[in-house]
């Protein structure tokens, strides 16, 4: 069993939620029925991040590439989130969770969008955890609309281009107020961000699990948290400049 350290809980956990469609199709079921399963593996993450007083979980749930899948699938997708958001309101409420969503949410389709502003709206007084989804996300796209703003405040006089730095860039992005994510989690096993939080990862650790999405359970996500607790954030120091323990028979 995992041994826990309060003081060493992530701040941000991101996690790529992928292989629903692997998940079902080993069971013989249509992929449609992977993504209902994630549904649960969702409600189960939140419940377990709030559990363990994680402050901020982003979860990707939707990535703008996603848009290029078949037309029901998208529109399954988007049914299910329509149907959660909904069902998850007096969660949120009783469990003092604010929502927040990153990405081209313009694209989503009218009554999601309704559905998602209400939600943020309602919780946003919330202060135990935010739960932060990307929702037609692309981290490439969320880059280039900040280097265009900024480019316009040049032009409208309203940013010195001598005051561009890494802080006010990132006030630009999504995840603007947000901090970096300490722990990345993919499942599914592929060793890839998929254009996820490009700009936000330059010091995330990682965990990769084989399990497919929907069974990631309290137990694998209590693991992927004793992993990341046992890993040494370095930022570019040696080991001993941050009062590491590193020997030269491991950490
Ligand atoms: C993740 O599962 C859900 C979304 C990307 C929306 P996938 O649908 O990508 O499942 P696989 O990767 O095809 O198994
Ligand atoms: C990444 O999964 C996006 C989400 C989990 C929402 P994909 O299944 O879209 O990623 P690729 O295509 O395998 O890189
Ligand atoms: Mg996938």
């Amino acid at each position: 069993m995992a041994i826990f350290h309060p003081e060493k809980i992530p701040t941000h956990v991101a996690i790529i939620m992928d292989g629903n469609g692997r998940w079902a199709k080993r069971r013989g079921m249509p992929r449609v029925m992977g993504h209902r399963q994630g549904v649960k593996a969702v409600r189960s993450t939140v419940r377990t991040a709030r559990e363990l007083g994680i402050p901020v979980l982003t979860l990707y749930a939707f990535s703008q590439e996603n848009w290029k899948r078949p037309v029901d699938e998208v529109n399954t997708l988007m049914n299910l989130l329509y149907d959660y958001l909904k069902s998850e309101l007096d969660e949120m409420l009783g469990n003092q969770i604010s929502l927040r969503a990153i990405g081209e949410l313009d694209r989503l389709p009218d009554r999601v969008r309704q559905v998602l502003a209400e939600t943020i709206e309602k919780t946003s007084s919330n202060k135990k955890m935010i739960l932060n989804l990307a929702l037609s996300y692309g981290s490439r796209q969320e880059i280039v609309v900040a280097a265009r703003k900024i480019a316009e405040g040049c032009l409208k006089g309203t940013i010195d281009p001598k005051n561009i730095n890494q802080e006010l860039f990132s006030s630009f992005l999504y995840t603007a107020g947000l901090p970096d994510p300490d722990l990345i989690i993919r499942t599914s096993g592929e060793m890839r961000l998929s254009n996820f939080l490009l700009f936000q990862s330059a010091y995330s650790e990682f965990y990769i699990t084989p399990s497919h999405w929907p069974d990631f359970d309290r137990k694998e996500f209590l693991e992927a948290i004793h992993q990341f607790q046992k890993r040494e954030r370095r930022f570019g120091q040696t080991s001993e400049q941050i009062g590491g323990q590193c020997t030269a028979r491991g950490c």
